[in-house]
This record gives structure tokens, C-alpha cells and sequence, in this order.
């Protein structure tokens, strides 16, 4: 059993610590939606794909699988002919972004 004391200063240490990490990482969904027309050419509107068996939508993924699954493609560690020079010029920055964007996406 954590002293209530303890917990709270846990809890506190936890709140400051997801707003620094916030303020660091979280992607930013304007730039986001900016940079996302190149991938609106295959993944539709709002990352609503026309055809997703071919183009996976992404509106409403989780943001942290978009931003690794673009992060496994930027390294290579997934190939795809199509996908893999999309990702291949991303900054982290660009990354946090575009999940961030289409992950706040209404899925359709
Ligand atoms: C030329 C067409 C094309 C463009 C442009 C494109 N993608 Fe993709 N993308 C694909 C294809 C095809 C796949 C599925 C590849 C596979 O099955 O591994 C994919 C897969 C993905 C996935 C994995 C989704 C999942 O559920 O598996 C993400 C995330 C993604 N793309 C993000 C993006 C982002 C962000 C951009 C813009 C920077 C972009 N794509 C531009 C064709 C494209």
C-alpha cells in the first residue's frame, strides 16, 4: 500500500512528466494536416482510403502504431514499393505530425 502522500507525489511527477514530453514530442495535427497531401494521393481524404484493401486507411489509427509503422518504414524494417520512399525522406518531427493528424481523423 503507497502513503497517499507518496501516490500523490507519484501522480504529480507523472502529470509534469507527460507535459514535458508533451511539449517535446506530441506531434502538431496543423502541421500534420499540411505536410499530408502527398498521402492523400493513396490513402483518400483525411487518410479515408477509396479502396483500402490496396491503401490502408489511416483516420483514427492509433497515433503511436502510425507513427512506428512510419518509422519501420523509414528504417526499412517494413518494405513496401510504394510506401517505402514516402517515408524514406521523414523527419521525426514530420512523423509525430502525420500521426498525430491522422490519427485525430473521423474514420469513415
Ligand atoms: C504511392 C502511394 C502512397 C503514398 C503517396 C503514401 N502511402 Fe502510405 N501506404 C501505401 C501502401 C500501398 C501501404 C501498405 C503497404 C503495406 O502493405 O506494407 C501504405 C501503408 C501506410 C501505413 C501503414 C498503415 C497500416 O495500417 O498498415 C502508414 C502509417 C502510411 N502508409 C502512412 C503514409 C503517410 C503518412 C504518407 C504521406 C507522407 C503516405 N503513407 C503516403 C501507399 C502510399
Amino acid at each position: 500500500m503507497i502513503r497517499p502522500g507518496v501516490a500523490a507525489a507519484l501522480m504529480g511527477a507523472c502529470v509534469l512528466g507527460l507535459g514535458l514530453a508533451s511539449t517535446a514530442f506530441a506531434g502538431d495535427v496543423e502541421r500534420g494536416e499540411r505536410i499530408s497531401s502527398s498521402c492523400i494521393a493513396c490513402h483518400g481524404p483525411g487518410g479515408n482510403s477509396h479502396i483500402p484493401a490496396m491503401y490502408p486507411s489511416l483516420a483514427g489509427q492509433d497515433v503511436d502504431t502510425l507513427a512506428s509503422m512510419l518509422e519501420q518504414y523509414r528504417s526499412g524494417e517494413i518494405q513496401d514499393p510504394q510506401m517505402t520512399p514516402q517515408a524514406a525522406h521523414l523527419t521525426d518531427e514530420d512523423i509525430a505530425d502525420l500521426a498525430a493528424y491522422f490519427a485525430g481523423q473521423e474514420p469513415k
